[in-house]
């Protein structure tokens, strides 16, 4: 499973980029509202250090108007994919862009049947949102498994799963088991993600020990 970094926080993205393991970012209005500076700026700044898709979502709610603002975003940079909300109208939208070359990312997904549809209209990507199903009571990673069925059942859908609104490491271990092609993760869980007690303690272990050895190398 590919990891994605879900932020807009170039500083952040900056860092956790040097780590190697990111191939791609997705932002959304609301992480872009969280930075300073022009939104295309901090489109195309990710765009230069993220090696892969970057989402950048339309706020457009009829499908002229998205389109109208998938063609302009997608001047920034090569690397972005535009994102478009579910709904009849972004299902319109994301048929003209994929007839124009333009890669989609269908967000806000919360249904095997909404991502079959997305899928259906030419979308690259689809977002289903784990966390935001699981904070209704709702069982999100079940929604995902079912999704990556279906789409496994039809090889001729090259639509990709992104697993979106991850909320702790056990959603990606869970994404991954399951067998999603990607999972985006906000900076924070990559941390947790990263962290094992007995990592730390193995380490401090280790320097220990080496310190009774260290007088042999001189
Ligand atoms: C990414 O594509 C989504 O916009 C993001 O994961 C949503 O996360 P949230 O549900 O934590 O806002």
């Amino acid at each position: 499973m590919k990891l994605f970094i879900d932020t807009a926080d170039l500083k952040e993205i900056r860092e956790i980029a040097s780590w190697g393991i990111i191939e791609g970012a997705t932002t959304n209005p609301t992480l872009i509202s969280q930075q300073e500076g022009h939104p295309h700026e901090i489109l195309r700044q990710i765009c230069e250090i993220v090696n892969g898709p970057v989402s950048a979502e339309v706020v457009s709610q009829d499908c002229e108007g998205m389109v109208e603002e998938a063609r302009e975003l997608s001047k920034i940079h090569k690397h972005i994919v535009i994102k478009i909300p579910f709904g009849i109208e972004g299902l319109k939208a994301v048929k003209k862009l994929s007839e124009e070359g333009i890669r989609t990312n269908v967000t806000l997904v919360f249904s095997p049947s909404q991502a079959l549809m997305a899928a259906r209209a030419g979308a690259s990507f689809i977002s289903p949102f784990v966390g935001r199903l699981d904070d209704i009571s709702n069982n999100g990673m079940e929604i995902v498994a079912q999704i990556v069925d279906i789409f496994n059942n039809y090889p001729d859908i090259k639509t990709q799963v992104i697993v979106a609104s991850i909320r702790h490491p056990m959603h990606v271990v869970e994404a991954a088991l399951i067998g999603a092609p990607i999972a985006t993760v906000p900076p924070k869980v990559l941390r947790q993600m990263v962290k094992h007690p007995l990592t730390d303690i193995g380490i401090e272990r280790f320097l220990k020990d080496w310190e009774k050895v260290k007088d042999r190398l001189k």
